[in-house]
């Protein structure tokens, strides 16, 4: 696998496969890396001849500066986990060569009502930091395709929305969530968890499947609310339990019914003895 610090480097070796015909697929990640990212590789692998990751603990998307400090490094398990993997290049830049500049915005993105529900209304200027990056990073590496992860599905839809802004033709690949035997989403967040907290980080999967089980004969607002108790009772601090659907335009709702497809359950908690925050959906 060939290691780029720097962006000339990485363009360089890219142009070089993309004029040998080489069909790039693209993994950004921030490290600490799990078989949910490992199985982005896979299915870039299996879609393009040349797979390249990024790893890039982004400043501009950490609306929590603690956050940001906390959040996991393991660089030397990650390289070997991607080289087994059979990644091709791994793209590892600094700050200062993603943010020459510094990191105020240079552009603001029209996400629409996007960036004021759910995890945009929970985690200010989040969606923002997160367009900065990933467009940035799309400029670099022009791949052919992008591999997302359904983990992050509101984050799904602002890429979908960003390659629409950018007026880019990268195909956007969303992959199904990787969960541990017990059902909790596998998450780079989840390394700051003792085991007791490991434990009861499982709620959030608990409650999305009582969801899924329940919502075609239960009041939803009723059932929202219990989900929402049972995880305060659980110790955690909830940002929000909800049903949403996806409209054709990529934009979200909240149906008061279960009529209108498709759907997801969504859920965001902090849990309280670590205060990690974590995060999860399920397709109903
Ligand atoms: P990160 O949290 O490292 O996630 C990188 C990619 O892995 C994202 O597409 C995310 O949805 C996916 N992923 C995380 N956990 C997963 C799981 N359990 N199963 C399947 N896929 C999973 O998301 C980011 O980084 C950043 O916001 C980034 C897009 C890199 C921009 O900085």
């Amino acid at each position: 696998m060939y290691l780029f610090k720097r962006k000339e480097e990485l363009e360089r070796h890219l142009t070089t496969a993309r004029n040998n015909g080489k069909h790039i697929g693209f993994v950004p990640t921030m490290g600490a890396l799990h078989r949910g990212h490992i199985s982005l590789i896979n299915a870039a692998k299996e879609n393009s001849e040349l797979v390249v990751c990024s790893i890039f603990v982004n400043p501009t998307q950490f609306n929590d500066p603690k956050d940001f400090e906390k959040y996991p490094v393991t660089i030397d398990q990650d390289v070997q986990m991607l080289t087994e993997a059979g990644c091709d290049v791994l793209f590892l830049p600094t700050v200062q060569e993603m943010y020459p500049d510094g990191l105020t915005a240079k552009m603001h993105y029209d996400f629409g009502s996007l960036e004021t529900v759910l995890e945009g209304a929970a985690r200010p200027g989040h969606f923002q930091g997160v367009g900065q990056v990933v467009h940035q990073l799309l400029n670099l590496v022009q791949p052919d395709k992008l591999f997302m992860g359904q983990k992050d599905l509101q984050q799904c839809l602002i890429i979908n929305r960003l390659l629409k802004i950018i007026d880019s033709q990268v195909e956007l690949v969303i992959c199904p969530t990787v969960r541990e035997k017990d059902g909790l989403a596998m998450s780079s967040r989840n390394l700051r968890l003792n085991a007791t907290e490991r434990e009861n980080a499982l709620h959030l999967y608990k409650g999305l499947s009582e969801i899924k089980h329940n919502y075609q004969q239960a009041n939803l607002k009723t059932l929202k609310e219990k989900v929402v108790n049972e995880l305060k009772t659980s110790g955690f601090e909830v940002d929000y339990v909800e049903l949403i659907s996806i409209l054709e335009d990529g934009s979200v709702i909240f149906p008061d019914t279960a009529a209108t497809s498709p759907l997801y359950a969504v859920v965001a908690a902090k849990e309280l003895s670590s205060g990690v925050r974590l995060i999860d959906n399920i397709a109903l």
